[in-house]
């Protein structure tokens, strides 16, 4: 078994997988939404300090699988370094005190294994991955064959719907509560911009949507009447429209050329219903394939760290005990 550890970011999670058949023998996750909600984001050093809290707590629970234990996997990159870092301790201190090699975890590696949780490996598939960081299209031909064909260029989707969320005072994570509001409200009230609309690259941007709607709320704040339950409705459900059809319009470009097999979405924003139904319809229309992670595996977890791992197990991928790396940032998968 592999025990894997996941704190790059709010979620503490820690999961034991069995290496011979991808079961998944134990899994926890502690989030830390709630305290960073008042904050409308991820504050990094509290995000830290209760890693520092959390993952005691969980790890407690797996001591009798130890005795089982053939690695420690843990995610180093990317996310945030004072946070990562929680994970690499407690993963130092287990491999030397348990005398087991380490396995260094890519975190986009392993929303892309999300997929897979339980399950074989499908590949070759072209991903995309909507997540609070990243919005990519990648086509991956095998666990070190990777590549980003489109990424964003500023912001991120999932990061969109949090800043949205945040103006409009609905607390973090943005995601899910824009997606509920937007049920509510006119997509055709308010026409934002679709980004990149002319631009004949596959590439993303949202900070020009955000923007549009900053001014359009602050319009609303200084009308007659402020802004209304109503007005945040529909600025959710504009907004949304918005959002996924520049995913949709650069998608449609890249199927047009390459149409994929196997697609798939995964990252946290992968549970937005409105672009899963789109994905469903372009994928239907081009005969591709979809695969969707388990709705909760979409946002981070160590269960998806720990798929990776086995992987990384069977080809002798370990780290350096006293040299492993964290990186905030990565520029190839
Ligand atoms: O993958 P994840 O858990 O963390 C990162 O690796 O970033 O993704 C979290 C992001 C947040 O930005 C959250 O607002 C977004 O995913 N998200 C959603 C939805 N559920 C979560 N975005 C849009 N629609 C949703 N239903
Ligand atoms: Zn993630």
């Amino acid at each position: 078994m592999i025990l894997s550890i996941e704190s790059s970011c709010d979620d503490s999670s820690i999961a034991i997988t069995d290496i011979e058949t991808n079961e998944l023998i134990y899994h926890k996750k502690i989030s830390q939404e709630l305290q960073h909600s008042v904050y409308g984001g991820v504050v990094p050093e509290l995000a830290a300090r209760l890693h520092v809290e959390a993952l005691p707590k969980i790890l407690q629970e797996c001591e009798e699988y130890f005795s089982k234990l053939k690695a420690i996997a843990v995610t180093t990159a990317p996310g945030l370094s004072v946070t990562l870092m929680e994970g690499v301790t407690m993963a130092k201190a287990l491999a030397i005190s348990l005398n087991l090699p380490l396995i260094s975890v890519n975190h986009l590696k392993g929303h892309i294994y999300s997929l897979f949780i339980q399950k074989d490996e499908v590949l070759p598939m072209t991903i995309l991955l909507v997540s609070g960081g990243h919005t990519q299209i990648i086509r991956a031909n095998g666990l070190n064959d990777m590549e980003v064909i489109a990424t964003t260029m500023d912001d991120s989707f999932g990061e969109s719907f949090d800043k949205v969320a945040k103006m409009l005072g609905l607390g973090y994570p943005g995601g899910p509560v824009v997606q509920e509001y937007g049920l509510k409200g006119d997509e055709n009230r308010f026409d934002f911009p679709v980004p990149l609309r002319q631009s004949p690259n596959i590439e993303f941007s949202y900070s020009g949507l955000k923007n549009a709607v900053r001014m359009q709320i602050l319009k609303l704040e200084e009308s007659e009447n402020g802004i209304t339950q109503q007005d945040k409705y529909d600025i959710c459900a504009s907004f949304q429209k918005t959002a996924v059809t520049h995913i949709m319009q650069k998608l449609k470009k890249y199927f047009k050329v390459n149409p994929p097999k196997n697609f798939a979405i995964v990252g946290g924003a992968s549970a937005n219903i409105y672009l899963r139904k789109e994905i469903d319809d372009i994928c239907a229309k081009y005969d591709a394939k979809l695969y969707l992670s388990e709705l909760k595996y979409c946002a981070d977890n160590a269960a998806m760290i720990g798929r990776v791992a086995v992987e990384q197990y069977k080809l002798n991928d370990f780290s350096d005990i006293e040299n492993i790396d964290i990186q905030t940032r990565v520029k190839k998968l």
